[in-house]
């Protein structure tokens, strides 16, 4: 055997678990991870979403309790999402801004019950619109001033329910701004704005859109796609600019979304950025994982892990992942 004169040999901090715990650079904790969650109306069973599986529709008294559990692991706040029966749906979407609706009650009921648990609510139309958008479909486009004065009331309407982040996901311009400017006028200085800053046209979002039923509506005078307002998978200088953006309008944390396949992204906003950057590991991002490891092509836990570690290292100071709960369950174990 001869031995080659290497003057360094890598493989040295590798050697043992202990020394590879000793050199590791990044550490996903317990301390970074936001759950979201579904809530619905009514008493019934909670329901599985066919494409994320263990992820389900809760009523209100079912995600109190889930909250908290998620509390008790350590996780920091959830992100809340409304499934809106059909009835309720309109082109103005009207429900969205009602004080006493489904999801400033659900606002209410976690912050009464799970107090210290961060609540971080969704600004966006969709879920409220017949048309199935973010924003107000006017003449076969979005109308993104007429959004952002829906916006500003459904900030209002959070932050009065007891909202501690309010999250903007629709992607229209000067959304930041003018809720800010709505919140601190209402006397809501301390209710905190998490923007989706470089938030991408993308096929990802599919389970999601199951789980709420909120796809845009293939119907006559109704874009067909959210690509007039989502990013183009094409772009990242783009992401500087929003980013841009949303500092000034007065943005507290900064979003990528997707994760996964927007690394490089993160990595350019984290560098540009003086507030946390956050990336959402959507629910697209989390079905793979489930199906693959469900066909027992890969395992689910080393492949979570995996997957949300490259995600803090590329930049996130802070992941929103359907996992959170399993990967908290993980890390208390271990
Ligand atoms: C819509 C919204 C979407 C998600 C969060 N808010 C989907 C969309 O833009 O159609 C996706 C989250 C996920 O896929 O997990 N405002």
């Amino acid at each position: 055997m001869s031995l080659y004169d290497l003057p360094e040999r890598p493989r040295r901090l590798r050697r043992t678990e202990n020394i590879r715990r000793l050199s590791r650079e990044t550490r996903l904790s317990t301390d970074n991870l936001i759950h979201p969650l579904f809530v619905k109306a009514g008493t019934n069973d909670r329901q599985e979403i066919g494409s994320m599986p263990g992820q389900y529709r809760l009523t209100v008294d079912q995600l109190v309790e889930e909250a908290r559990e998620l509390d008790a692991l350590g996780i920091p706040g959830v992100a809340l999402f409304p499934k809106i029966p059909d009835d309720r749906k309109t082109p103005d979407a009207k429900y969205a801004t009602d004080a006493d609706g489904l999801y400033p009650r659900a606002i209410r009921a976690l912050k009464s019950e799970v107090p210290d648990l961060l609540v971080i609510t969704d600004t966006a139309l969709d879920p409220y619109n017949s048309d199935g958008h973010d924003g107000i479909v006017r003449d076969g486009d979005i109308d993104n001033d007429a959004t952002l004065d829906v916006m500003r009331k459904i900030a209002v309407a959070h932050a009065e329910a007891g909202a501690d982040i309010v999250a903007p996901s629709d992607m229209m311009d000067g959304r930041i701004g003018a809720i800010r400017d709505a919140l601190d006028d209402a006397g809501h200085t301390s209710t905190a704005l998490m923007s989706y800053t470089a938030k991408y046209a993308s096929a990802y979002y599919g389970p999601f859109r199951d789980a709420l039923d909120s796809a845009p509506r293939r119907r006559e005078g109704v874009p067909v796609d959210k690509a007039t307002y989502q990013m183009d998978p094409a772009n990242s200088d783009e992401a500087l600019r929003e980013l841009r953006l949303d500092l000034q309008e007065g943005a507290d944390f900064v979003m990528v979304k997707p994760a996964l396949p927007y690394l490089d992204v993160i990595r350019r906003v984290k560098d540009h950025s003086d507030v946390p950057v956050v990336a959402y590991h959507v629910s697209g991002e989390y079905a793979m994982i489930k199906a693959a490891s469900a066909n027992g092509w890969l395992d689910e836990k080393a492949g979570a892990l995996e997957a949300l570690t490259a995600i803090h290292r590329g930049g996130a100071d802070v992941i929103l992942t359907y996992f959170a709960k399993q990967v908290a369950q993980w890390i208390s174990e271990s």
